[in-house]
């Protein structure tokens, strides 16, 4: 199986986590994309989606699928996002495609997180994708700096500006063996908007496409 055949075979055991007559939270890259056109089929269950990024909320659009805003919602029943790492406590890594802030908001504002990877995405130890950190413009050089006494060697991504009109620095050559306390850590750091391990906060489920089917971990 090619790895978009395991994206959308995780897309579509998501599906099973959907409960009618509720609105979801819908995360942003080409997995959840996946997982965004099979919706569409079903379309007529739920109420509608709260998005992750703007990617998200116009895709989730063209297929005819309510957008809301989160603050008219009163809550999610399930968030379904992808994941550019995860390991076996399901902490993950995430904002390859740069959505890190809004996707850990709308995570935190669901009940259930539902994450969907390819079996390439579970690692023994996070790091090795580099960790993307989302930057107030005018702090760039002194959170870098900051990264760099963590241990870090932090990259700034060129030409990308996330939805929220900031920069992403993508922290390359860190392993990371406590993953909560680097977040924590991380989140101290004035200028830092958001960082992308996914860890006080974790993945509920974890469904990954194998070749031998889907598989879940809790
Ligand atoms: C987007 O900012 C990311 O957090 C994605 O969820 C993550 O990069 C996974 O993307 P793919 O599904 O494209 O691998």
């Amino acid at each position: 199986m090619t790895q978009d055949e395991l994206k959308q075979e995780v897309a579509r055991a998501a599906i099973e986590y959907v409960e009618t007559g509720t609105i979801i939270g819908v995360g942003t890259g080409s997995t959840a994309n996946f997982f965004i056109d099979e919706l569409a089929k079903i379309k007529n269950k739920i109420d509608g989606a709260v998005a992750s990024s703007i990617a998200t909320a116009d895709r989730l659009k063209g297929h005819g699928i309510p957008v809301y805003d989160l603050n008219d919602v009163n809550g999610l029943s399930v968030y379904v996002d992808g994941a550019d790492e995860s390991n076996k406590y399901l902490h993950l890594i995430k904002g390859g495609g740069g959505a890190l802030t809004r996707e850990k908001i709308v995570a935190a504002a669901s009940e259930k997180f539902v994450c969907i990877a390819d079996g390439s995405k579970l690692v023994d130890v996070l790091g090795a994708f580099p960790l993307p950190i989302e930057v107030i413009p005018m702090a760039r050089s002194m959170v870098a700096r900051e990264l760099v006494k963590l241990g870090g060697q932090p990259v700034l991504r060129e030409g990308f500006t996330t939805d929220n009109g900031n920069v992403i620095l993508d922290i390359h050559n860190m392993e990371i063996m406590e993953p909560t306390k680097l977040e924590q850590n991380l989140n101290n750091i004035p200028g830092i908007v958001t960082n992308g391990l996914f860890a006080l906060r974790p993945a509920d489920v974890l469904l990954l496409g194998t070749e031998d089917g889907v598989k879940t971990m809790k």
